[in-house]
């Protein structure tokens, strides 16, 4: 799709997105869109970037120093996605280039997902569903497919942003006891954002989740039935869940990740899912997207996986494109975007 003015910006759309938003950027751009679900090969972005103002990008775009270095107009790079780890941040802020994500807006949306996913792999939802429809439902008997109590459990999320947070208060609402890990490895200027968030009383007690109670990474691994990652990508949260931490886990335990594949070593992952020394895993997000179908995870029944939907509702899919186009436009009108994940930028001379 073209929507034409000579002097207007021109904004490549990299996948399409919710109509009413679009419909609002192409009142005040030149928007070229990518109109299939698969992603443009990489050549077609590179093309695109050659001329293009801004850019409202998914999490499966890459923007490494190379493509950014070959996009000499760009104004802006709009992320629909709180995660900006498909972006180096780095070398945009040397460019002069504002990178916009969509925090907020997803937070309950994804923790129902991680709630979801919990409960999935405690009860074997996915399992009992795949065992009736091979026909393989003859009786009802006190054996079949026993599962976990997740109320009464203990839940050790890792992470203690907002997602996190809303997690715990879910955990809190069934019954189970929280203990959470900040974890907390963000830039300066994610922390400076973070001081806005509520913190702990004195006794460690979360105030966003009452009950929830701060420990330090071994105990939490030692002590909870299920573990909820919830931290960005970043050089030190890469592996941060490797065959050291498994073998820390409750055995028994069920892994659950929604946050970024590579936060969890995949490989050490499946030994210990295979080896009966993990219970499961639900995971949203796998080390390689889309995951090899010869992935060796996929074999095993105690895994449930989803396609990295994590904030895919209509609602939220709408309202995370309506900041994404915000942001580009508050570029485009000279100003840094409202949610930016590399404040410290100073924008390139249009
Ligand atoms: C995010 O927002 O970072 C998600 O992973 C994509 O919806």
């Amino acid at each position: 799709m073209a929507r034409r003015s000579s002097e207007q910006k021109r904004v490549f759309v990299t996948r399409p997105i919710a109509e009413a938003a679009l419909r609002r950027l192409a009142n005040d751009a030149r928007v070229d869109m990518w109109d299939d679900e698969m992603p443009p090969p990489h050549d077609h972005l590179l093309a695109q970037l050659k001329h293009s103002d801004g850019v409202l990008s998914m999490v499966s775009d890459r923007f490494d120093a190379a493509t950014i270095a070959a996009a000499p107009r760009l104004a802006v790079i709009s992320n629909l996605a709180v995660g900006v780890d498909n972006v180096d941040l780095a070398a945009a802020t040397r460019a002069g280039i504002p990178v916009g994500h969509t925090p907020g807006v997803l937070t309950e949306t994804t923790a129902d997902l991680a709630f979801a996913l919990l409960m999935a792999s405690a009860r074997r939802v996915a399992e009992g569903d795949r065992f009736v429809r091979a026909h393989r439902w003859r009786a009802w008997t006190p054996r079949l497919m026993l599962g976990r109590d997740v109320w009464g459990a203990t839940l050790g999320i890792i992470g203690w942003g907002a997602i996190g947070q809303a997690m715990a208060r879910r955990g809190a609402a069934f019954g189970m006891r929280v203990l959470y890990v900040s974890h907390d490895h963000r830039s300066p200027d994610s922390k400076r954002m973070a001081k806005r968030r509520p913190a702990t009383d004195a006794n460690g007690q979360s105030i966003a989740a009452p009950n929830a109670e701060r420990a330090d990474l071994e105990r939490l691994l030692a002590e909870s039935d299920f573990v909820s990652l919830h931290v960005p990508l970043t050089p030190e949260t890469r592996h941060l869940i490797g065959a050291h931490e498994l073998a820390a886990m409750k055995p028994g335990a069920i892994l659950i990740n929604t946050a970024r594949g590579p936060v969890v070593d995949q490989a050490a992952l499946t030994i210990a899912l295979s080896s009966g020394r993990l219970g499961g895993a639900g995971l949203d997000v796998t080390e390689v997207e889309p995951i090899d179908p010869a992935d060796a995870i996929l074999k095993l029944p105690n895994v449930v996986i989803t396609p990295h939907i994590g904030s895919a509702t209509h609602a939220t899919r709408l309202r995370m494109a309506e900041i994404a186009v915000d942001n580009l436009l508050e570029v485009f009108a000279g100003r840094l975007p409202r949610f930016c994940a590399n404040p410290a930028v100073k924008l390139r001379a249009s």
